[in-house]
C-alpha cells in the first residue's frame, strides 16, 4: 500500500468559457490539485484560446495552483506576461524554445515552477540537459490544440522513459500527462510513472464533472497501489 496521491488538473478548455469561475469552484470542491490553463496562439497550434488578462482573472478566484500550459511560438518573448498574471506553474514547449535553459531560469526567477512539454513526435531525449533543472515534464498524449482527442498509446512508453531518466538524474520532477485522459487511460500512465494528470473532456464533458474527476483519480490511485 502507498499513501502517494495522483494529482488531477482539470483543463478548463472543455469548461463553459462564460462560467469559468463556477467551473473552477466546482472542480476545486471535488479535489482538483491544480487548474490547467491552455494558452494557444493560433500559430504554434491551430487554435486560439486565452491570454494574460484571463489568467490574471482566474488567479483572483483560484484557491489551488494555476498550471499554465503555453502552446505558443517564441515563449521567450512573452513568458513574463504569464508570470506577472500569477501563474504558479508555467510550462513551455521544447519545440517552441530556442533557449530552453534560459527560459527555465526566467520562470524560476519569476517565482513560478517550471515545466517543459513534449509533443507526441518529440523524443524524451530532448530533456537530457534540463531534467535536473525543471519541476515538471508535461507529456502530450495528443497533438496539442484541441480537447476531446483520442489518447496516443505510445505515450505510455515515453512516460516510462522519462521516469527512468529522472531516476538516473536523481530528479524529483513531476511527470504530468495531457490529452485523452479518462478512467481507462489514467491507470496506464500512472503505472508508467505519471503523478499528475490533465483531463478536460473526461471531466467537463460529463454530466457530473465532480464525480468524473473522482472516478479518474480513483482509477489512477488504484494503479498506483498495484504498482507499489
Ligand atoms: C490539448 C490541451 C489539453 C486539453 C486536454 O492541446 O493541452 O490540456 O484540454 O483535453 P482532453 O482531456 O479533452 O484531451
Ligand atoms: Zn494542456
Amino acid at each position: 500500500m502507498t499513501s502517494e496521491r495522483v494529482l488531477i488538473a482539470p483543463s478548463i478548455l472543455s469548461a463553459d468559457f462564460a462560467c469559468l469561475g463556477a467551473a473552477i469552484a466546482m472542480v476545486e470542491a471535488a479535489g482538483a490539485g491544480w487548474i490547467h490553463v491552455d494558452v494557444m496562439d493560433g500559430h504554434f497550434v491551430p487554435n486560439l484560446t486565452i491570454g494574460p488578462p484571463v489568467v490574471r482573472a482566474l488567479k483572483r478566484v483560484c484557491t489551488v495552483p494555476l498550471d499554465v500550459h503555453l502552446m505558443i511560438d517564441n515563449p521567450d518573448a512573452t513568458v513574463g506576461w504569464y508570470l506577472e498574471a500569477g501563474a504558479d506553474l508555467v510550462t513551455v514547449h521544447a519545440e517552441a524554445c530556442t533557449h530552453l535553459h534560459r527560459i527555465v531560469q526566467e520562470i524560476h526567477a519569476g517565482g513560478a515552477k517550471a515545466g517543459v512539454s513534449l509533443n507526441p513526435a518529440t523524443p524524451a531525449s530532448v530533456l537530457a540537459e534540463v531534467i535536473g533543472d525543471i519541476d515538471l515534464v508535461l507529456v502530450m498524449s495528443v497533438n496539442p490544440g484541441f480537447g476531446g482527442q483520442a489518447f496516443i498509446p505510445t505515450s505510455v512508453a515515453k512516460v516510462g522513459e522519462i521516469a527512468e531518466m529522472a531516476r538516473e538524474a536523481r530528479s524529483e520532477v513531476i511527470i504530468e500527462v495531457d490529452g485523452g485522459i479518462d478512467e481507462v487511460t489514467a491507470p496506464l500512465v500512472v503505472g508508467a510513472g505519471a503523478r499528475a494528470l490533465v483531463a478536460g473532456n473526461a471531466i467537463f464533458g460529463r454530466p457530473d464533472p465532480a464525480a468524473a474527476l473522482q472516478a479518474i483519480r480513483g482509477a489512477a490511485e488504484r494503479a498506483l497501489t498495484q504498482s507499489a
